[in-house]
């Protein structure tokens, strides 16, 4: 197999293509003046099966994906698998009101047409480890969550699982099977695309060493409000880990508030600590 990485995950193409003991392929990436992407594919792919590795944190990298794959096919790839750690767009997985576009479906669609298998690390609204049909599109989904509870094992002692809303109850339940420990969630309200609020009654976390787990932590509001009413609990300290560092108003803020910040290398990100090669690696290999 001939793994390629985008630009959005140069460094992950090249773990993954190691990991597989392959060569990592070789394409151009430039920009036409008007913005306007272009790609070649450097390699012979033709007869052989390709993966793509790419993230989309921005439509410009959505496009690039979905170029890349389609030149792959067209110089001949047998199989062109796409993997995208983190894919964007997934959040808008409902229409919450009408008229609104549904966004995961349409892009899902599009990495359809172009490819012969999706692949993601933790899908936004998808369950932990899954084979899952979405609108007629097979999407394998890769788990993160015991890579960061791994981590986090070595770092603390008396750990507590706190998810910072419901959605991500699941998470904190499989870290804390996996750590043996106890977990609870807060109640949070979105009120915009930047603010949240987080009530709750008061928690027991007094003496723990919390963990706040989300699959992606975005404009830090969510985690950053959760942590503030955790800390007046007085717990013995604060770990925070996402799998998605998108981390929007950088990893400055975080500064006491949280006593650690852990994430995956789904993106690049200065506190992607863990790294998901391994998990992909083993997916290709199946
Ligand atoms: C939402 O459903 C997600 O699981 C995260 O909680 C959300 O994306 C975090 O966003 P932010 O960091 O902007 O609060």
């Amino acid at each position: 197999m001939i793994v390629f990485g985008g630009s959005r995950s140069t460094g992950l193409g090249w773990e993954v293509a190691k990991i597989l003991g392959n060569d990592l392929g070789k394409s151009e990436l430039a920009k036409f003046p008007d913005g306007e992407l272009y790609i070649r594919i450097d390699t012979d792919v033709k007869g052989k099966e390709c993966a793509l590795i790419q993230s989309t944190r921005t439509n410009e990298d959505l496009i690039e994906l979905l170029l890349t794959l389609d030149a792959l096919r067209g110089q001949g790839a047998t199989q062109v698998h796409a993997v995208i750690p983190y894919m964007g767009y997934m959040r808008q997985d409902k229409i919450f009101k009408k008229g609104e576009a549904l966004s995961s479906k349409t892009v899902i669609k599009l990495v359809d047409e172009v490819s012969d298998s999706l692949s993601m690390v933790n899908c936004h609204f998808l369950n932990s480890e899954e084979e899952a049909f979405y609108h007629h599109t097979h999407i394998s989904n890769l788990n993160a969550i015991p890579l960061l509870a791994e981590y986090l094992r070595s770092k603390i002692s008396k750990p507590m699982v706190i998810a910072p809303d419901k959605g991500s109850l699941g998470y904190a339940m499989e870290t804390a099977k996996l750590l043996n420990c106890d977990f609870d969630h807060l109640q949070k309200t979105r009120v915009s695309g930047t603010e949240v609020v987080v009530k709750n009654k008061k928690l027991d976390v007094k003496g723990k060493d919390v963990i706040i787990l989300d699959d992606i932590i975005s404009t830090g509001g969510t985690i950053v409000e959760a942590s503030r009413i955790i800390r007046g609990w007085r717990p013995a300290s604060i770990n925070v880990g996402c799998v998605h560092g998108l981390f929007l108003k950088g990893v400055e803020m975080f500064q006491g508030v949280s006593d650690r910040l852990i994430a995956t290398n789904t993106l690049d990100n200065p506190v992607a600590k863990v790294s998901v090669a391994g998990v992909i690696a083993k997916h290709l290999k199946k």
